[in-house]
């Protein structure tokens, strides 16, 4: 039998078969008229222990796009989290559907339900990790810079799931990557990634300018007021390369983490970032799904080189 390929995190899946997973979503990108029905038949589940726009719609739309069909259960709709253990769940999952994209809060919790489940399971975001963002800002950094390699990626303020990703893309895709965030978090970057208090050393030269809120969903009520000069703004954009792009995950948290006239200015490219994350996500479930029955429409379609 072959091995089920999970998604779960960046530095657990071979760095080519990464970057192929990207050259795939540019293919995809070019035929988002007229796409290939790649999963014609298959099912994915979407299970959700917290809000969400885009993760929850771009998987939903991928997967109908492309032929497939979705079940999207939310916190407080399905057994799990109540009497029923994750390792039921995934087993009984495992036999209705073709794959599980999954948000949870609690990181062992996916580990957990990818280690009993009989389908590929994809990381939707947790505390630790957001990897499909990161596969779909790395897409939109190739579209706008023509590589990541090489580049300048500075990252500002607080250290997280999203920082955590870029931290395991800079190895895969060999970007330089610089956090600069306040120094009393100095102690949650991990050791062996670049960092600074000082945000305009961060920024200088920059091609890229990467934020994301300072209030992670379930750390409501935290101050920000140590995060302020780390506000991507007009003054910090200036420092970065003239090309430089800026951005952001999204949802901003209106005007704190960067600036309105940054967010909707000429540099800013968080459409685009927010668009590639159907398109990363399409390949991301293609190279998970290729062993699961896919439509032989798959194994003639041919993607191209980008
Ligand atoms: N960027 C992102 O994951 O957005 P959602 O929380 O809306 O899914
Ligand atoms: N760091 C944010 C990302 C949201 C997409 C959070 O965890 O809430």
């Amino acid at each position: 039998m072959t091995q089920v390929k999970h998604f779960l995190d960046l530095d657990q899946i071979d760095p080519d078969e990464l970057k192929s997973i990207l050259k795939k979503a540019h293919a995809l990108k070019a035929q988002k008229y007229n796409p290939p029905q790649l999963f014609a038949g298959l099912s994915l589940a979407m299970v959700f222990d917290k809000l969400s726009t885009r993760t929850r719609v771009s998987f939903d739309v991928a997967m109908k796009q492309l032929g497939g069909h979705t079940v999207v259960m939310s916190k407080g709709e399905m057994q799990i989290g109540g009497a029923e253990s994750i390792e039921s769940t995934a087993n009984v999952l495992s036999r209705f559907v073709d794959g599980v994209m999954v948000r949870i809060s609690e990181h062992n919790k996916l580990l957990e339900l990818a280690e009993y489940s009989g389908v590929p399971v994809i990381n939707g975001m947790t505390d630790k990790s957001h990897p499909c963002q990161i596969m779909a800002d790395v897409m939109t950094i190739e579209e706008k810079l023509g590589s990541a390699e090489g580049k300048k990626i500075a990252w500002l303020g607080d250290y997280n799931n999203v920082s955590q990703s870029y931290i395991d893309a800079s190895k895969v895709f060999g970007f330089e990557f610089v956090i600069a965030l306040p120094e009393d978090l100095n102690g949650n970057v991990p050791d062996g990634v670049s960092f600074t208090n000082d945000a305009k050393e961060a920024v200088k030269d920059a091609d890229v300018l990467v934020t994301d809120t300072w209030v992670s969903m379930g750390q409501e009520g935290k101050d920000i007021e140590k995060f302020w000069p780390y506000q991507v703004n007009a003054d910090l954009m200036s420092l970065a390369h003239k090309d430089a792009i800026f951005m952001h995950c999204l949802p901003i948290h209106e005007w704190e983490e960067v600036s309105e006239e940054v967010a909707k200015g000429p540099q800013s490219v968080i459409y685009d970032e927010a668009e590639n994350r159907l398109h990363a996500q399409k390949a991301i479930l293609a190279w998970c799904l290729e062993d699961a029955g896919v439509s032989v429409s798959q194994k003639s379609f041919n993607f191209g080189n980008k």
